[in-house]
């Protein structure tokens, strides 16, 4: 079968993939406070046999997502037989690149183990560099040691490029955009800003709680100047070095800058739904095509013909912007 495209001519090379909807902290961007999983999850098996199909179409980086997925039990085990994948002779027979968005709570123990079996980076999320401002944002107590203990643990193992990222909510933290810049030079991490989104539980968006791109900038300028380094088409963030070459730092601007033109993603739920984008209002139930006994073929049938409906771009801030049917939580990032 052909290399996944779209009706756009975007070439879709990354599947991320959410293996559970639960998670412990309750940042104050994404969560209410509430407890529950929404939606539930799906056997490894299960997610297994889709990456293998979509692996087959074209895929070439996975990312675990949650949730949380660090509190699924078994996630090492997948990850290893993930990193067994290979992607078809036509793109080199290669090994994947997996990857894994965590909030990094229980990292530190893990770290090695992830690495072990074959997982290739973290994304650490992490929206504060002081231990008081950290629990108000997560509203979770002592998180902090644990978080930076996970970030210094997933370096010593070779997790890398290691990423950091941090929501900026006005009111919360645009404080903390030079402290971060100071804690990328000394822990040799990139931190990267994320312009906050409307897929929050609680509702809270408007255009004036986003801290935009041009505000990180200037910001940062006052503490050191930046030079911009280039960036992968696809990728979500544009890159800055501090000018005498210690520390990078990126900031990934949905809001202000949206990059969805050159997006390559496609996500499938902890319950087993592909979602084309972000902001869909829909998804499509892969899952129920595997209960009802479809082949690996009639999988790949199904996945093309959904991946032809991708949206075009996202319309944020726009007199006809829909909310996604999903908040982030229940999505994966
Ligand atoms: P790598 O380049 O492989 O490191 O992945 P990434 O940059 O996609 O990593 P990550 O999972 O850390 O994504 C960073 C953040 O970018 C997410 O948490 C979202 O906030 C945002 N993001 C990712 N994908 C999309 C997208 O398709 N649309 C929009 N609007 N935002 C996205
Ligand atoms: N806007 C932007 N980023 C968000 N994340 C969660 N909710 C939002 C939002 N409303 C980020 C988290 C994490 C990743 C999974 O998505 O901080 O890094």
């Amino acid at each position: 079968m052909a290399a996944l495209h779209d009706k756009f001519g975007r070439a879709i090379t990354d599947l991320r993939i959410s293996i559970t909807d639960r998670c412990n902290y309750k940042c104050v961007y994404c969560r209410t406070g509430n407890e529950g999983a929404l939606y539930g999850d799906l056997p490894f098996e299960d997610y297994l046999r889709m990456a293998r199909v979509l692996v087959g179409m074209g895929i070439t980086k996975v990312r675990l997502t949650g949730g949380e997925p660090l509190l699924r039990k078994g996630v090492v085990e997948f990850v290893g037989e993930l990193a067994k994948l290979r992607r078809p002779n036509g793109s080199g027979g290669e090994a994947l690149d997996i990857a894994l968005t965590t909030n990094g709570h229980m990292l530190a123990e893990m770290a090695q183990p992830l690495k072990d079996a074959g997982l290739s980076r973290v994304t650490v999320s992490m929206d504060a560099v002081d231990p008081d401002r950290f629990a108000r944002i997560t509203r979770v107590p002592n998180g902090y040691d644990h978080v930076l203990a996970g970030i210094r643990a997933a370096r010593r193992a070779g997790l890398w490029p290691l990423k950091v990222n941090c929501v900026l909510m006005r009111g919360f933290n645009e404080d903390q955009i030079i402290p971060f810049g100071m804690f990328a030079r000394e822990e040799g991490v990139t931190v990267r800003f994320i312009e906050f989104m409307p897929l929050e539980e609680g509702r809270t968006w408007a255009p004036s709680t986003v801290v935009t791109l041009d505000e990180i900038l200037a910001r940062m300028a006052e503490y050191r100047p930046l030079v911009e380094i280039p960036h992968a088409r696809s990728e979500t963030a544009r890159r800055y070095r501090f000018e005498d070459g210690v520390g990078e730092i990126g900031i990934i601007a949905p809001v202000s800058h949206p990059f969805c033109g050159h997006c390559s993603r496609i996500r499938i739920t902890s319950d087993g739904k592909i979602r084309t984008c972000l902001f869909s209002v829909w998804d499509h139930d892969l899952h129920a095509q595997m209960r009802r006994g479809a082949t690996d073929d009639e999988l790949a049938e199904f996945i093309h013909g959904v991946v032809q409906k991708k949206e075009e771009r996202h319309h944020i801030g726009e007199a006809d912007f829909v909310p996604a049917s999903r908040t982030m939580v229940h999505i994966g990032g």
